[in-house]
């Protein structure tokens, strides 16, 4: 059997390793208190997951979807974009479902990218932008975001030639995994990069409802011109809970939805119904549990943030998104360090090299973890500190 080069080269999906080693502790009896994936462990409001279910029991449902979705769940998503951002979107052309956006985001790739075409692609950065380059044929041109620029990339560092033929511009802010946020002048200036240089801009914006102190994430799409060059990827994932239904959205540049549907089109056969029921109740019924769930993430961020400062690791508060982003003491690399908190005090964390190069020197720690286990992961941090100490004594 020969495997494609496609396949040779390309390496586990991060969270996979993390959560192999995970399970081979926990295999040998260990307790393991994980602030590794963001993945909110407070259940889907019982509203959504009760209009799930009635959908569940319509015949209807149980058919073959349409790739576009239903046309009620595109005018949600108008409706929630409008309400939310002052943004008026055409339903029909520029609003497209997606199976978690994480599938829209691959797959945009094989729009954009022929063998041998770049992507400009921020590192760290969720490594999905990165890899669909790649199974697409293309090469991506990592921009660093480095805490002496806000976690933004700088645009005006990127070689002119690369930015030239490049063809799409990735950018995902409130941001995984640094935490950073953007304003409009940031998102002005990349459109204007972006007609500069004739690129196609995706916006990942996922985090844009799990923010703090009373700050509100923009859109990408509210920036002037956003939507001549681009479009915003989001998700019901983080903002309502639902990572295990899987659905998300497209949203922005008509021409650009209208490419990725007919690429999906032959690869997948939609959203189950069900779930795009469930969805348009999210989209439109209360919305309280944003901010209950805001709340929860904030407390647990302000007490990660004291226990990080006692044991030396510096972490700004992040005004948005699900994580801390979190700089490694001094002498150890980022997976040192993680493999450290693993094997002396068995709490498990993301290090930043798997973000790309320019994670190193940090770990990720996430907010989606319950009550009593950030209590115990908290405490096992504070040990960590004291057995160095100890250590450093008998030195
Ligand atoms: C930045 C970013 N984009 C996209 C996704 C994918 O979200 P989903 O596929 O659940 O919509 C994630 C998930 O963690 C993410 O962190």
């Amino acid at each position: 059997m020969r495997m494609s080069k496609r396949i040779d080269n390309l390496s586990p999906y991060l969270f996979v390793e993390i959560t192999k080693k995970i399970a081979e502790k926990r295999a040998k009896g260990e307790e393991v208190i994980s602030f590794a994936i963001g993945n909110p462990d407070m259940p889907t409001p019982t509203h959504i997951i009760n209009r799930l279910c009635q959908a569940a029991q319509d015949p209807a449902n149980h058919r073959y979807p349409e790739t576009a979705g239903l046309a009620e769940l595109r005018q949600a998503i108008a409706a929630w974009y409008k309400r939310r951002f002052g943004i008026s979107l055409d339903a029909d052309r520029e609003v497209l479902p997606l199976i978690g956006s994480k599938e829209g985001i691959a797959h945009i790739a094989l729009c954009f990218i022929d063998p041998g075409d770049i992507a400009l692609v921020p590192d760290p950065a969720y490594p999905v932008y990165k890899v669909g380059t790649i199974l697409a044929g293309g090469k991506p041109y990592c921009m660093p975001l480095t805490e002496e620029n806000d976690f933004l990339p700088d645009l005006d560092a990127i070689p002119k030639n690369t930015a030239k033929k490049a063809n799409l511009l990735w950018l995902n802010y409130p941001n995984n995994p640094t935490g950073a946020v953007a304003d409009l002048d940031f998102f002005n200036k990349a459109i204007q990069f972006a007609h500069q240089h004739d690129l196609a801009v995706c916006h990942d914006g996922p985090y844009s409802e799990v923010a703090f102190d009373g700050y509100k994430p923009v859109s990408f799409l509210e920036a002037d011109g956003a939507r001549e060059v681009g479009v915003e990827f989001h998700s019901l994932s983080k903002s309502y809970n639902m990572t295990g239904w899987r659905i998300g959205m497209v949203v922005g540049n008509a021409k650009m939805i209208d490419a990725l549907r007919r690429v999906k089109s032959n690869l997948d056969s939609g959203i189950p119904q069900a779930i795009q029921y469930a969805a348009i109740e999210a989209l439109s019924g209360p919305q309280d549990c944003i901010e209950k769930h805001n709340t929860i993430y904030q407390r647990r961020r302000d007490l990660i943030i004291d226990i990080l400062s006692d044991i030396g690791l510096s972490a700004k508060p992040p005004k948005a998104s699900l994580y801390i982003w979190a700089k490694v003491p001094k002498g150890y690399t980022s997976l040192e360090f993680a493999d450290d908190l693993l094997d002396k005090v068995g709490v498990a964390v993301v290090p930043g090299i798997g973000y790309g190069n320019h994670g190193e020197g940090y770990v990720r720690l996430s907010l989606t973890i319950p009550d009593a286990g950030l209590v115990k992961g908290l405490s096992r941090l504070a040990g960590w500190r004291d057995s160095k100490n100890k250590f450093k004594a008998k030195k």
